[in-house]
């Protein structure tokens, strides 16, 4: 039983940042500036977006919090700058791999136009969407592998703009910018920078983005090779960048600070080499605390943007203090830190499934089923003490359960049967389990095993693949309800035709968790927030299925929940999502619109048409039962009693009158189990009433 409140069981403080918080009516809230007066709630956003005939899922991105991370970012290196004395400045790259959607690069300009914000190009495609927004003082740094044609366009976006860098990460691609230049004599270069090949490598999903065997970077050597080949080539003047990048989502700061340390030695040697470096671009890497765990787990980080600036402030000043050299100019390319908090995705649960798991066992068996009656009996005997054992006995049943229905010695009705005794032996060992002083790693999969599917209208590759693809955690909680107990473990089904389609891994204090506690589902919607996916999703995201992107808004806020849509990219409809695959939709229509109204399923949304109430839950309404316990006159037993209720999943709120215990259990079926778990403990019970809730 939850008995903290549901902001907390979520751990939005923790993943929040100062950006979320429960609030009036028990919704979520959004402060996108973090100031107290500038506050969106989110529940009443999506109605009223779903007013304007708009339905979930929802995307909404929230301009000003880029402008939060932008600022934030800037801040913490011009403070500490003047705090550990460097005389560099820093300049805020956005690489747009990130979030390449063009509304949020534009917004991202806007933003960190104050700050001097440049831009990132990992690719040609890249480099032509940045050209179209760019203005002619954005820094441009150009990374990526590089043929002939993406030469020619960093040389053309050289010729109009202010800061181009053409960053060599193969020493191949030298051999093919001075050819170009030999041959096109252009009246203005672009300046180069080097990217190194660091020792260093980053730490989690992203590791082998650095260190001595990654896919990109001039090893030691071959930065002397290419110096001397520039020198040859009259060109060293133009090098004036050494670049680095250890990998993305960098979750421990000891890394950090290697790889600034071994950045800044080979900027000093480069110096002493006579080479004209004047910029040090650090990369990516800033991570996220996605899980709100801030520790060096996957999927969060073990410091602050603040400790970020002033690891690489401090460090770049020890080097350059100790081997005599100027404080170069600082670039960081932070895309995950920038974008990651600002979109969100919103969904609405359809239903829910859940295993069939009656507590009736007393199902006429014959005593020649040796399996059944095996399993009846485990049902019977497993207790705390032998819970492991009996356990794995039934998981071994199980597997013979199948076994004897395929060689034909089971028959359906059997099988069937058997099943369901499982499912109670299963339902039981969850019950148990909490009792146990240390749940063993065997139990670890009860939890999943009996948790229900919040079935969720919305595609996981879509709009979250990376839950999917690499295992990522995204903090999810529901936009309301947040005053009552959460009481159903579930995990999260998405409605594509994929096994993967789901999301069961949930943050939590020190590990991931498999299900997650949601509301029951009532007559009404019940919306779900996926947060922080402002990063890389989008990009990442594919048509599985044939799902579109949602309905996507910009979303102003402000004052004190006022807001304002400043721009809406309209859902991909059918016809959208057949386009794109090569059909004709004109075909659809002149085939089949005397049958259907084709105009109607083309332009409509490729989910579902929300059916506004998620219906009661089948067999398992909660009620309230009354049992008298004669021990409960005893303090003691009292104390004992509430400890045993609060460990027990089923049981969702309890109250102790004299000798009545009142309590509201997840479905009358349990009632039977609830009594015998009461006996196992030591005390005398007799139920008394039970009322329908
Ligand atoms: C060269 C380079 N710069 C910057 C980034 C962005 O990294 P992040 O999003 O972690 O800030 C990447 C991504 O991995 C990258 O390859």
């Amino acid at each position: 039983m939850i008995t903290e409140n549901a902001e907390q069981y979520y751990r939005i403080p923790d993943w929040g940042a100062g950006f979320f918080h429960g609030g009036k009516a028990g919704h979520l809230w959004l402060r996108p500036t973090k100031d107290p007066l500038i506050k969106l709630d989110l529940y009443d956003l999506v109605e009223k977006v779903q007013n304007q005939g708009h339905f979930t899922p929802l995307k909404f991105h929230f301009p000003q919090m880029l402008q939060y991370s932008i600022s934030k970012l800037a801040k913490s290196f011009s403070r500490a700058a003047k705090e550990f004395n460097y005389s560099g400045t820093y300049t805020p790259i956005y690489p747009i791999k990130a979030n390449p959607f063009a509304p949020v690069v534009e917004a991202v300009l806007a933003a960190g136009s104050p700050h001097g914000i440049g831009l990132e190009a990992g690719s040609i495609s890249e480099l032509a969407a940045i050209m179209s927004v760019a203005k002619k003082e954005t820094p441009l740094v150009c990374n990526g592998y590089k043929d002939e044609t993406y030469m020619r366009l960093i040389l053309t976006a050289a010729n109009q703009l202010d800061r181009v860098y053409l960053v060599i990460e193969k020493f191949s691609e030298l051999l093919i910018f001075a050819s170009i230049v030999e041959t096109t004599k252009p009246a203005k270069l672009p300046f180069l920078g080097i990217r190194a090949r660091l020792h260093t490598h980053g730490t989690g999903k992203w590791k082998e983005s650095g260190g001595d065997f990654a896919k990109f970077g001039l090893t030691a050597s071959e930065i002397v090779e290419a110096c001397d080949f520039l020198e040859k080539h009259g060109l060293l003047n133009r090098l004036t960048m050494l670049h680095a990048h250890i990998g993305s989502q960098v979750t421990h700061s000891r890394k950090v600070k290697a790889m600034v340390e071994e950045t800044g030695m080979i900027y000093a040697e480069m110096i002493r080499m006579e080479v004209p470096i004047k910029i040090v671009d650090l990369g990516g890497g800033l991570g996220v605390d996605y899980d709100g765990s801030r520790s060096s787990g996957e999927f969060s980080i073990n410091y602050t943007v603040t400790e970020y600036a002033n690891n690489l402030i401090f460090h770049m000043k020890s080097v350059c203090d100790q081997q005599e050299v100027p404080d170069p100019e600082l670039f960081t390319e932070s895309g995950r830190a920038i974008t990651a908090y600002h979109s969100m995705l919103i969904v609405d649960v359809m239903e829910k499934h859940s295993l069939s798991h009656s507590m009736s066992v007393d199902k006429s068996i014959e005593e020649e089923d040796k399996v059944l009656v095996d399993l009846v009996e485990t049902y019977q005997l497993m207790n705390a003490r032998n819970l492991v054992e009996y356990f794995h006995d039934a998981v071994h049943m199980k597997e013979q359960l199948h076994t004897l229905f395929s060689i034909g010695v089971l028959n359906l009705k059997q099988k069937a049967i058997g099943e369901q005794i499982f499912w109670n032996i299963v339902q039981k060992a969850i019950e148990l389990a909490p009792r146990m002083d240390q749940r063993p790693e065997e139990l670890e999969m009860l939890d999943s095993l009996m948790a229900s599917k919040y079935v969720t209208n919305f595609s996981t590759f879509r709009s979250v693949p990376d839950a999917d693809s690499i295992g990522q955690i995204f903090p999810i909680a529901p936009i309301h309800r947040l005053g009552e107990v959460p009481v159903e473990s579930a995990i999260i089904a998405d409605i594509t035709c994929d096994s993967d389609g789901k999301i069961d891994r949930f943050a939590d204090i020190s590990a991931t968790r498999s299900t997650l506690k949601f509301h029951r589902l009532k007559n009404e919607p019940y919306y779900l927030g996926i947060f922080l996916t402002g990063a890389y999703q989008d990009a990442m995201a594919n048509s599985h299925n044939l799902f579109g992107t949602p309905d996507t808004f910009f979303i102003e806020v402000t004052g004190d929940n006022t807001f304002e849509i400043t721009h809406h990219v309209p859902k991909d409809t059918i016809a959208d999502m057949l386009i794109r695959n090569g059909y004709h939709p004109q075909l659809f229509g002149e085939k089949w619109g005397r049958d259907a109204d084709a105009t109607e399923i083309l332009n409509g949304s490729t989910y579902l048409h929300r059916i506004p109430t998620a219906g009661p839950e089948q067999g398992t309404r909660p009620v309230s039962i009354s049992i008298h316990i004669d021990q409960l006159d005893c303090p003691r037993c009292r104390s004992d009693i509430r400890a045993f209720l609060s460990d027990l999943p089923m049981v969702s709120e309890f109250k102790i009158t004299e000798n009545h215990l009142h309590l509201t259990i997840a479905s009358s079926e349990l009632i039977p189990h609830l009594e015998s778990l009461l006996k196992e403990a030591g005390f005398s019970v007799e139920t008394e009433s039970q009322e329908g809730n």
